[in-house]
């Protein structure tokens, strides 16, 4: 599949280079984000990865700009994502195996959507292990599901940057225009009602034993993320602070 695995055109940040920020063991952060869909992965992802000076590699992000874009693999993995359905382990692995090998992801990186399987996690430590980088942690996120539906309906993304909103907690300074580059804001379309129980089923069934697969390793760390999100983060500061990679 070549290069169809993120880009520059890649939303989320991933297509940025990472600059490392002043904390000296900032290279050492390599997080992985578990949790529901709608938790706030990627809401977090973000301010951890704008703290560290790192990137996040969003895996819906950068199936959405390949369906935008009308790749092989976006034609490949549209009709599972518009039924809340997970794409297969293989596709997932070979896209983020070749972009965990990319130069800008060297200095550390936030996973946000991967891994989301039991093979998947085994697939990624796979990789990591053969790169010599180990995960510092991985991060699981919970809330109950009438909050992830409350956060779903009223979400609004950037197409083109994937900056995320909503119509009330985190409202765009002017009415339905991302604040970042103007772009007229989307409701996405697995963000409908009967598709979001579907994906929280498939959570449920698919994604959440890979908590356990972290919990066996020593690397879980839980957070309550029933509040908003500046509170949220200060928790996850506090509940990661035993890793010296995440001393402020
Ligand atoms: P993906 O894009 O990864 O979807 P998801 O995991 O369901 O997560 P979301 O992006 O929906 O939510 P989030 O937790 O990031 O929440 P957010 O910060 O936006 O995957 C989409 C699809 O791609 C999958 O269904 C699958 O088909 C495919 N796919 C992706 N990865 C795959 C993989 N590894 N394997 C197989 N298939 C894969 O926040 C949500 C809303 O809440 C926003 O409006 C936000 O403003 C608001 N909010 C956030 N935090 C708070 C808070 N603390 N209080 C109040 N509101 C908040």
């Amino acid at each position: 599949m070549g290069t169809d695995f993120g880009s520059a055109s890649e939303p989320g940040g991933s297509g940025r280079r990472a600059t490392r920020s002043l904390g000296p063991a900032a290279g050492d952060v390599r997080l992985v984000l578990l949790g529901p869909p709608g938790v706030g992965k990627g809401t977090q992802g973000r301010m951890l990865a704008d703290e560290k000076g790192i990137p996040v590699l969003s895996t819906g992000d950068i199936l959405r700009a390949a369906v935008r874009e009308g790749t092989p693999l976006g034609r490949r993995t549209q009709r599972f994502m518009r039924a809340g359905e997970l794409v297969p382990d293989g596709l997932i692995d070979e896209m983020m195996s070749a972009r965990l090998r990319q130069e800008d992801v060297r200095g550390g990186f936030i996973l946000d959507g991967y891994p989301r399987t039991r093979g998947q996690a085994e697939a990624l430590s796979g990789v990591l292990a053969g790169l010599d980088e180990p995960l510092t942690a991985a991060l699981l996120l919970e809330v109950s599901d009438d909050e992830v539906v409350r956060r779903l309906s009223g979400r609004r993304s950037c197409p083109a940057c994937g900056r995320v909103y909503h119509v009330e907690h985190q409202p765009p300074r002017n009415d339905q225009q991302c604040d970042a580059d103007g772009h007229a804001l989307i409701h996405r379309d697995d963000d409908r009602p009967e598709t979001v129980h579907n994906r929280l089923e498939v959570y449920r069934r698919d994604t959440a034993p890979v908590a356990g697969y972290y919990r066996e390793r020593g690397l879980l760390v839980t957070v309550d993320a029933g509040a908003p999100p500046d509170e949220v983060r200060e928790r996850t500061w506090a509940a990661l602070a035993r890793e010296p990679a995440f001393r402020r």
